[in-house]
C-alpha cells in the first residue's frame, strides 16, 4: 500500500461500521486490575496543587507492567477537582507515570520529529475506560510522527491519523506497523550487500542539494537509496526509508542542534566559543562519512524497537486516510469510493496537539527527507507549506487586512498587533480561523458523548501574549463542545521552543483541555453536582 492508503476494510469502518474481522479476533483486553506498584496515589504539592503519583517507577517503558496501569481513578479525581473549582489543575505527567520517562518505548524513537507530544499524555488518557474502550475509534487529526496513534494502538483502540506533512504520515505508518524483526535483519543484509559502487540514476530533486551534502556523500546516499528501492515488500521498504531519512540529517551539513536546516561551516564559531572545536570536527568528519555504517547502526536500533512492537501485535487497525484536519475526507481511491469522509459521529476519542501560530516549520524541517524519499519535489514545497496550519509564509497581497476571528478578545489584540506588524496579525488570525475549521471537523466526526483532548500552549506574537488556549476554548465553545476539565503541565523539553528575536517567546507550559460532545458524563461530576 502507498502512504496514506487504507484497506477496503478500513474504508468500511470509516462509514461507522468497524469490520467484524478486525474486532472478532482481537487480542484479549489488557488486564487493568492494577498490581500493587501500578496503583496511583495522588500527592498534593505545597501552595499550588500539583498532582503526582509514582506508578511503576522501576518498570521498563515497554514492559507489560505499564499496560496494566489503570489511570481511571486519577483522571476522575482530577476532572472532579476541576469541576468543583473551575480552575486549571496542575498535573505533573512525568511524575505521574515515571515508568514512561525513558522515551524509548516501543517504536516512539524510530525517527525524530519537531514538537513531539510527551508519550505520558496520550498514555494517561487511554489507560482507562472512561474516555474510550478497546475497539473504539481514536483520531489524531494532527498526528505528526504518530505518538498518539502508537499509544492508542497499544491500548487496543482502532486509530485514524491525519497530517499535512507526507514525511510525518510515513513515520506514523511505519511506527504503528509491526514487522517481523528476523525478516528485517535479512532485508538489511540484502540492502547492504546490494549497494552499487556507482548510482544508476541521477540525484533526486532535493532543494539545494549541493548546499546540504558534500558531493561524495550525495553519491553514497543515492547508491544506498537505490539499494533500498530494490526491496520488494512495500512495508519493509518503507521501514528502511524511515531509517534512511534518519541518516540524512546525520550525514548532511545541516546543524544537528536545530530542527530547520541551517548549514554548518568551518570557523562558524569564534575560537573561544564552546562549540568551536566540536563544530569544526563535525564539518571535517562529514567529508569522509561512512553512509552504509550509519545506516546499519540506525536500522539495527530501529529493528530492536520493532521487535518490541511485533511482540505486542494486536488486531486493531491504524489508518492514515487524509492529509488535512480541516477536511477529513479520504483522499485515495477506495473501491471507487473516492471522496468519502470519516463518518459523522464515528469517533469516540480525539487526542491531539495542534500546531501553534508560527511556532514550527514542519515542511521546511522535513525538506531534505521529503526530497530524498521522493515524497515531494522541490517545486511542490510551497504548496505543502500552504496546506499547513500555523504557517508563516503569506503573499504580500494576502497581508492587506486582518480577517475577523469571531472572538472579540482575539480581534482586539490582533488590531493592536497589526499596528506593529500587520503580517504577524494576519498569520495569527488565519491560524485561528483554520483551527476553527479543524475543530468543526472534529465535532462532526465525534460521537455524542465522545471526548476531545487538546494539548496547546500560549505564545507571544509581536511582544504581546497571544492566548492561543483561551481562543481555542472559545472556538470549541462556539461550535458546541463542553469543557470537562483543564490541566496544566510544565514543558521540560519538547523541541518545541521558538525564539524569534524580540517578537516570539519560549513556550513553557502546556494546557490540556478536555471537551465532551454533549452533557458532562456522570463520572465527571463531583458528589456536590450529582
Ligand atoms: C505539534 S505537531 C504534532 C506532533 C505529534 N503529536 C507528534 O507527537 O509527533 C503538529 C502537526 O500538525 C501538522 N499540521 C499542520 N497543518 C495541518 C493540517 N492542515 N492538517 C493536518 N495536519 C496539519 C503538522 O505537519 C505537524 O505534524
Amino acid at each position: 500500500m502507498r502512504a496514506g492508503e487504507v484497506t477496503a476494510a478500513e474504508s468500511e469502518s470509516a462509514l461507522g461500521q468497524i469490520p467484524s474481522g478486525l474486532l472478532g479476533g482481537r487480542k484479549p483486553p489488557r488486564n487493568r486490575s492494577p498490581k500493587p506498584d501500578c496503583q496511583l496515589v495522588l500527592k498534593e504539592g505545597h501552595g499550588e496543587v500539583v498532582y503526582e503519583a509514582h506508578v511503576c517507577k522501576n518498570a521498563e517503558p515497554s514492559s507489560p507492567l505499564c499496560e496494566s496501569i489503570d489511570t481511571g481513578p486519577v483522571l476522575q479525581s482530577l476532572v472532579r477537582r476541576y469541576q468543583v473549582r473551575k480552575r486549571p489543575v496542575t498535573v505533573n505527567f512525568r511524575n505521574l507515570l515515571p515508568a514512561l520517562n525513558s522515551p524509548d518505548r516501543f517504536t516512539h524513537l524510530i525517527h525524530p520529529y519537531p514538537a513531539k507530544l510527551l508519550t505520558h499524555i496520550p498514555f494517561f488518557f487511554l489507560a482507562n475506560d472512561l474516555l474510550s474502550k478497546p475497539g473504539d475509534i481514536v483520531l489524531d487529526p494532527f498526528c505528526g510522527s504518530g505518538t498518539v496513534l502508537l499509544e492508542a494502538w497499544l491500548a487496543d483502540r482502532n486509530v485514524y491519523g491525519v497530517d499535512a506533512n507526507p514525511l510525518a504520515r510515513l513515520i506514523a505508518r511505519v511506527k504503528t506497523n509491526p514487522l517481523n524483526p528476523i525478516k528485517l535483519r535479512l532485508a538489511l543484509d540484502q540492502i547492504i550487500g546490494r549497494i552499487p559502487k556507482e548510482p544508476a540514476g541521477p540525484l533526486p530533486d532535493v532543494v539545494n542539494i549541493k548546499h546540504w551534502f558534500y558531493p561524495s556523500t550525495a553519491k553514497k546516499l543515492q547508491c544506498l537509496r537505490e539499494a533500498i528501492g530494490g526491496i520488494e515488500d512495500p512495508a519493509t521498504r518503507d521501514f528502511f526509508l524511515v531509517c534512511f531519512s534518519v541518516c540524512l540529517r546525520k550525514v548532511s551539513l545541516a546543524d544537528p542542534r536545530l530542527s530547520v536546516p541551517v548549514r554548518l561551516k568551518l570557523g562558524q564559531y569564534p575560537e573561544d566559543h564552546p562549540l568551536h572545536t566540536e563544530t569544526n570536527a563535525l564539518v571535517r568528519s562529514l567529508r569522509r562519512v561512512n553512509v552504509a555504517n550509519i545506516f546499519t547502526r540506525v536500522s539495527s536500533a530501529n529493528i530492536a524497537r520493532m521487535e518490541k512492537l511485533a511482540a505486542s501485535k494486536g488486531e486493531s487497525f491504524v489508518a492514515l486516510p487524509c492529509s488535512d484536519a480541516r477536511n477529513l475526507t479520504f483522499e485515495f481511491p477506495l473501491n471507487g469510493n473516492r471522496g468519502l469522509s470519516i463518518a459523522d459521529r464515528s469517533v469516540q476519542l480525539i487526542i491531539t496537539s495542534p500546531p501553534y501560530p508560527g511556532a514550527q516549520k514542519y515542511i521546511r524541517s522535513s525538506s531534505l527527507s521529503l526530497g530524498w524519499l521522493n515524497l515531494c519535489v522541490s517545486s511542490e514545497l510551497r504548496a505543502y507549506k500552504a496546506g499547513t496550519i500555523g504557517r508563516e509564509e503569506f503573499r504580500r497581497e494576502e497581508c492587506k487586512c486582518i480577517p475577523s476571528t469571531n472572538i472579540a478578545d482575539a480581534d482586539k489584540l490582533l488590531d493592536d498587533i497589526a499596528k506593529r506588524n500587520l503580517t504577524r496579525a494576519v498569520i495569527a488570525a488565519t491560524y485561528l480561523n483554520e483551527m476553527r475549521d479543524a475543530l468543526g471537523e472534529m465535532y462532526r466526526v465525534l460521537q455524542p458523548g465522545g471526548s476531545l483532548v487538546i494539548v496547546a500552549a500560549n505564545n507571544r506574537i509581536a511582544k504581546r501574549e497571544f492566548r492561543t488556549v483561551e481562543y481555542l476554548k472559545a472556538i470549541a465553545d462556539q461550535i458546541g463542545l463542553t469543557l470537562m476539565a483543564c490541566f496544566i503541565d510544565a514543558i521540560r523539553s519538547r523541541g518545541l521552543m521558538t525564539k524569534r528575536n524580540h517578537t516570539a517567546s519560549v513556550i513553557t507550559r502546556e494546557w490540556i483541555l478536555i471537551f465532551t460532545k454533549g452533557d458532562l458524563p456522570e463520572w465527571s461530576l463531583s458528589d456536590k453536582h450529582s
